[in-house]
């Protein structure tokens, strides 16, 4: 099947490779003529996890081409997927990169296709976006929703095994045809309408967060009452109907995908006089997350971080990527630094990114560099290579022997065993 795939960022570019891989012709474009000139030579603009293997297979196979051209990749397209950002101001959802790509496409539209959604847009626009089509072709086509669920960091296996594939079409025709082209991936099929399949996307994104901020105030309670978070959440996540993902209580959640959904939802609910209290209460809890680790560094800081030396562990906003966006360790850091601390940044891969956004910091690769005379090591994202650090060298390296753990990795009886003062969180 020859498809195009409008947008070479995170969901365009997976989605262009698995498909590739799948025996697909995909003609990527993107308008940001130095990534498709980076692309051309199988260089990836983003770390992702086993992406730029499956780039550079499929460039040689030539299933994948990378384009500028919109005439070069929409004629002769039988499914051309829209996956070009929908960034949010306050919850305002902006949708002008998807409505000039949708012209863009109509505009070399010369045979009928379809045309499938996977950027996440507010319920019930196909209308309008088709509308917009009929103004600037004569050529037949449909308009679908196919929402994307991917994980950073994970996108590549979450593509090839989702746990679910959700077509959203009324047509029949259009139906057979996005089934028999997701005929290599396995998970359940739910077929419905446009609108649904963009609110299963919103939803799925909003109830995932909402799991975090409630295991994150369990968290509170948990140090209050002297029980263990991971406990807890492990016997409350055995229950089937609640099940054990999405459990995990720290720092909170961010990314490209959570927080802009979560206030995209409940501005969308706004519109519609609805007032989402819940997913308020979600975004606000997710704040106090930060405030709280604060606390508990001072805390165990003894009472003050004034002209401290303090080690934040993992930048990026989650393990296994690069991206930056929403990172908690961005607000940790520039809390530290108000309260007059020194702050120390590592990372293995996000220090370019997050360069940029982290202010007056100094940045390392090496943990064990970074702590060398520090005041306290704080665990800001849980990357594989922290988990299993040589805390008896650690001990030797820093000042004082503090940990704080905000995502509840290590195993406080070792650290203490070993002279740390160690705090996570609800534990
Ligand atoms: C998410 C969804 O999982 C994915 O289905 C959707 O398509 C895009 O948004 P992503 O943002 O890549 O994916 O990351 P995810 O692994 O879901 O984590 C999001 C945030 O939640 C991270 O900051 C992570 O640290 C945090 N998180 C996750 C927790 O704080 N606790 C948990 O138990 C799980």
């Amino acid at each position: 099947m020859n498809l195009a795939v409008v947008g070479a960022g995170y969901v365009g570019l997976v989605t262009a490779a698995v498909f590739a891989e799948m025996g697909c012709r995909v003609t990527v474009v993107e308008i940001n003529g130095e990534r498709v000139k980076k692309l051309q030579e199988g260089e990836i603009p983003f770390y992702e996890p086993g992406l730029d293997g499956l780039i550079a297979k499929n460039l040689q196979s030539k299933n994948l081409i990378f384009t500028q051209n919109y005439d070069k990749a929409i004629p002769g397209a039988e499914v051309i997927f829209i996956c070009v950002g929908t960034p949010t101001k306050n919850g305002r959802v902006d949708l002008s990169f998807v409505y000039e790509a949708v012209k863009s496409v109509a505009r070399n539209l010369k045979s009928y296709a379809i045309l499938v959604i996977k950027s996440t847009v507010p319920p019930g626009i196909n209308s309008k976006i088709e509308k917009k089509m009929r103004r600037f072709t004569r050529a037949e086509f449909d308009v679908a929703s196919v929402p994307e669920f991917l994980r950073e960091g994970k996108a590549v296996w979450d593509t090839f095994h989702p746990y679910r594939v959700v077509i959203g079409s009324v047509k029949k025709k259009v139906i057979h045809k996005l089934l028999q082209l997701h005929r290599g991936v396995p998970g359940k099929r739910l077929v419905c309408t446009p609108a649904s399949a963009q609110l299963i996307k919103y939803a799925s994104n909003a109830f995932l967060p909402t799991k975090i901020s409630f295991a994150n105030s369990i968290a509170v309670l948990c140090d209050e009452f002297g029980a263990d978070v991971e406990e807890v959440m492990k016997g409350v996540g055995m229950d089937k109907r609640i099940g054990a993902e999405f459990l995990g209580a720290g720092l909170g959640y961010g990314g490209s995908c959570f927080p802009k959904d979560v206030a995209a939802l409940i501005h969308l609910a706004k519109r519609s006089k609805y007032n989402f209290e819940i997913l308020k209460a979600v975004e606000k809890t997710n704040k106090k997350q930060i405030d709280y680790f604060i606390g508990r560094t001072v805390g165990l800081c003894g009472g003050e971080v004034k002209g401290k030396v303090l080690v934040i562990l993992g930048l990026a906003f989650k393990p296994d990527t690069s991206d930056m966006r929403e990172a908690r360790s961005i607000y940790v850091a520039e809390r530290l630094q108000n309260l007059g601390a020194e702050v120390r940044a590592c990372d293995p891969v996000a220090i370019p990114e997050a360069e940029k956004l982290i202010k007056g910091a100094r940045f390392f690769t090496d943990p064990y560099t970074a702590l060398r005379g520090a005041d306290a090591l704080l665990l800001v994202t849980e990357w594989g290579e922290y988990k299993t650090l040589d805390f008896a060298r650690i001990k030797k390296l820093m000042k004082a022997p503090v940990v704080v753990d905000g995502r509840n990795i290590y195993n406080r009886k070792q650290l203490v065993r070993l002279g740390f003062k160690y705090g996570g969180v609800g534990r």
